[in-house]
């Protein structure tokens, strides 16, 4: 995501120190790479109670600011899961066995590596947007109280997002305890902070809608998005996926002054990977994936194509399209025209597109649905692999200088992820612009893994900032061949 800094316009500016500021983006992402950091299973800390059936919360009633605090019980009606199906095993023995812990609530945190910890609140939650605080207020005498502060952006390196702070009352008449609900809601709520590195077009996917998709689509829109931070632009930007998640307008939640009551609340968004989903990690609800997010995608955006062509079995043949990305600063292909010719020769049809992130998401995404396949050097460009049919084609050209493991994070496992092809093209020195700027001799050219040793700093610079690419066609023709196969033995 090399410094690729695509703000909305209001944040340009602030910015547009931008070759700096990107790269400290793309530090995090190398920090966690690099120490080739093995995520935790989420280690539940549990105070109660058995884990509940989140479905038995899952009621019609969207916002009800009538009930008193006796009315809000635990939901009367039949438990539904996310599918309308009525539960009849679990929740009924529950209830009965475990009826105190289960008027209690319960706190469930995971914590998760280098991302941040998430908090999942049952019971009688209420939360003072002032105060950043989410309470789990007991029904009667309960265990210790506890506290927990989670950073709600889910990836703990950045600074500057305020805590939210989650507490479990030890009993209902602890003093910490919020006043009466003024809001009492009907559904669950999901609480996040905007911000951080979003408004780049990598981390707005990567760090928010990705998990923000883990997080809610098990409500099918009936749930309560509380933003911390709240960046009404993005929300603007990417209005057609977050209203499908939830159906209710985002609450500002840092200037909120009333004291809002949920049944279930989860705290901060859980990353499991890079751009991804890994559905092992996915904790209660139903198992998602990223082809399901890409799936999402094509939904909402109501993109046509949910396969790439078939080659050789239409007639007259139609060729593949090949969406070549241009980026316009630095790791640029500075000779376009003879890959174009090289793809062609392969049997491509292939178009040179420069997406300007500041366009329409709805109209990128129709557009890189025409395509069967992409090809790019390592930068946010390749984010759009999100809109193509399932089955398509993404190469990465990873420039020059031992870039392979962090390209493989960003891009190369989420691209597999989602159900497409991945290929991968290193570039060797010779293809490399360092080479001719900076001699064969330099430690740049001679040793990356001596740079890499060195710290992040010469990294960004010369291999993110400073390159760019001039692909040798002849060794590239293969990469080009084997993806137009893929295409043609689907
Ligand atoms: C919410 O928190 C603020 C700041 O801590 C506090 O002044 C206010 O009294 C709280 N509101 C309620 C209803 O507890
Ligand atoms: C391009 O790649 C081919 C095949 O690997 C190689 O033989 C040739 O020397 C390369 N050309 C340049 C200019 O490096």
């Amino acid at each position: 995501m090399g410094g690729e800094v695509k703000p909305a316009k209001g944040l340009r500016r602030h910015l547009n120190a931008g070759f700096v500021a990107g790269f400290l983006l793309v530090l995090l992402t190398y920090v966690i790479v690099s120490q080739q950091f093995a995520m935790d299973t989420p280690t539940a800390v549990t105070s109660t109670a058995p884990r509940i059936d989140e479905t038995g919360l899952v009621t019609k009633t969207s916002i009800d600011t009538e009930k008193t605090e006796q009315e809000r019980q635990w939901p009367k009606e039949t438990p539904k899961d996310a599918s309308g199906a009525v539960s009849t095993e679990e929740f009924p023995k529950i209830h009965s066995t475990n009826a105190k812990q289960l008027e209690n609530g319960k706190v469930v945190c995971s914590s998760n590596g280098l991302y941040s910890d998430t908090c999942d609140v049952d019971g009688d939650v209420r939360i003072n947007g002032t105060a950043l605080s989410v309470t789990l207020v007991p029904a009667s005498l309960s265990s210790e109280h506890h506290e927990w502060k989670i950073q709600p952006y889910p990836r703990r390196t950045v600074s500057g997002i305020p805590e939210v702070t989650v507490t479990q009352l030890a009993s209902p008449e602890e003093q910490a305890a919020p006043a009466a609900c003024t809001v009492t809601h009907g559904v669950p709520a999901v609480v996040f902070a905007l911000g951080g590195l979003t408004g780049n077009y990598w981390h707005d996917f990567s760090d928010v809608l990705v998990p923000l998709f883990v997080a809610s689509r098990q409500y099918g829109g009936e749930v309560q998005f509380l933003v911390n931070n709240i960046q009404p632009w993005w929300l603007g930007k990417y209005e057609a996926i977050v209203r499908r998640l939830s159906r209710y307008d985002a609450v500002n939640l840092d200037r909120d002054a009333e004291v809002r009551c949920f049944r279930r609340v989860t705290v901060g968004l859980r990353m499991h990977k890079e751009f991804s989903v890994a559905p092992e990690l996915a904790q209660g609800g139903q198992r998602t994936t990223m082809a399901d997010f890409a799936a999402f995608m094509r939904d909402t955006y109501a993109l046509p194509r949910a396969a790439p062509v078939s080659v050789g079995q239409s007639a007259p043949e139609k060729r593949p399209r090949l969406m070549v990305i241009r980026r316009g600063h630095y790791r640029k292909v500075v000779n376009m025209d003879e890959v174009v010719r090289a793809a062609k020769a392969a049997g491509f049809e292939a178009v040179v597109m420069e997406p300007r992130f500041d366009e329409r998401v709805e109209e990128v995404a129709r557009e890189v649905n025409t395509f069967d396949a992409m090809v790019g050097v390592h930068g946010a460009g390749l984010t759009n692999a999100v809109f193509l049919p399932a089955g398509a084609v993404v190469i990465q050209v990873v420039p020059y200088g031992r870039l392979e493991r962090m390209a493989k994070a960003d891009f190369g496992e989420p691209v597999a992820d989602m159900g497409l092809r991945y290929i991968e093209y290193s570039v060797a020195a010779e293809e490399s612009t360092l080479l001719e700027m900076l001699g064969p001799e330099h430690q740049v050219v001679k040793d990356p893994e001596a740079v890499h040793r060195s710290g992040w700093d010469k990294v960004a610079e010369y291999y993110l900032g400073k390159q760019d690419v001039r692909i040798n066609v002849t060794r590239f023709a293969p990469v080009l061949s084997q993806a137009f196969d893929h295409l043609r033995h689907r």
